[in-house]
């Protein structure tokens, strides 16, 4: 009981050392270790990915609570098309039975569910299931949870390339005019801003093709907790570590002053 009451109070504190007119407006996280976590325990690899939807579900309740606008999380890349079929075909299925599951919360919460990345690739099982929570839950205000679903940000950037060459090539657009806020508007991301902390989880320290036009001035944050592990106080951690760092995008300390 004593136990208890010590982990309850060291979550109180943790939580009340963020200070709330300076959250990151923008959150994005590379959910890394779920294989590894599966495999420390003697089990398969789906069972991580498994136990990485608790986790999904525990990050998007913490930052919802706190008042946290963007949330953005790397589900699956392009590259993860490359996996065992058996492993991909099975983070299909929990991503659908998470969005059956999830709705409700979402829509309790006022979250508004998006999805970037090429959507076309999704089983159509999955995509039907997405567009039904993404308009279902589209006029939600309080948080836009954004789930990165066969994305990869060199082809999203090559994809922005092309749109602007067309636009060029049939004087819609002057060469002149592109600038970074045309180029914003053309990302899958364009109605989000800039990430303002980016979390990697599993010790490993690599950006591994996620949002790399939208991470220019983000704040990088590396834990050695595996994704499955991952708990609401590790996410105060990793803001409380955020807030103590000083963001010069560029200019000096003094000028900041
Ligand atoms: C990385 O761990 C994780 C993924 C590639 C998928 C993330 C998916 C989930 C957390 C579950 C489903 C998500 C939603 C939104 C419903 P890894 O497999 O690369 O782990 P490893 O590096 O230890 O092998």
């Amino acid at each position: 009981m004593e136990e208890c009451l010590a982990i309850a109070d060291f979550d109180m504190s943790l939580k009340d050392q963020i200070q709330k007119d300076r959250l990151p407006n923008h959150i994005a996280i590379i959910m890394d270790g779920n294989g590894r976590w599966a495999k420390q325990k003697g089990l398969v690899r789906v069972i991580g990915h498994e136990n990485g939807t608790k986790a999904v579900r525990e990050t998007v309740e913490a930052s919802a609570e706190l008042g946290i606008k963007n949330l953005t999380l790397y589900a699956f890349s392009t590259e993860n098309w490359n996996r065992p079929k058996i492993e991909v075909q099975t983070l299909m299925r929990l991503l659908v039975k998470s969005l059956k599951k999830e709705i409700k919360t979402l829509q309790d919460n006022n979250i508004k569910l998006s999805a970037i990345g090429c959507l076309d690739d999704l089983p159509k099982k999955a995509s039907q299931e997405l567009s039904d929570v993404m308009e279902k839950t589209k006029n939600n205000k309080n948080m836009t949870l954004t789930l990165a679903l066969s994305y990869g940000s060199r082809e999203e950037i090559v994809n922005v390339i092309k749109e602007l060459s067309v636009k060029v090539k049939n004087n819609i657009i002057s060469p002149e005019s592109i600038d970074e806020s045309i180029i914003n508007k053309h990302l899958y991301t364009q109605n989000l801003p800039d990430v303002d902390l980016l979390i990697r989880t599993s010790g490993e320290q690599r950006i591994s093709n996620f949002l790399l036009w939208q991470i220019a001035y983000a704040e990088l944050y590396f834990t050695d907790i595996l994704w499955p592990d991952f708990k609401k106080e590790n996410l105060y951690e990793a803001l409380i570590n955020y807030q103590n760092r000083e963001r010069r995008f560029g200019k000096t300390s003094e000028q900041l002053t």
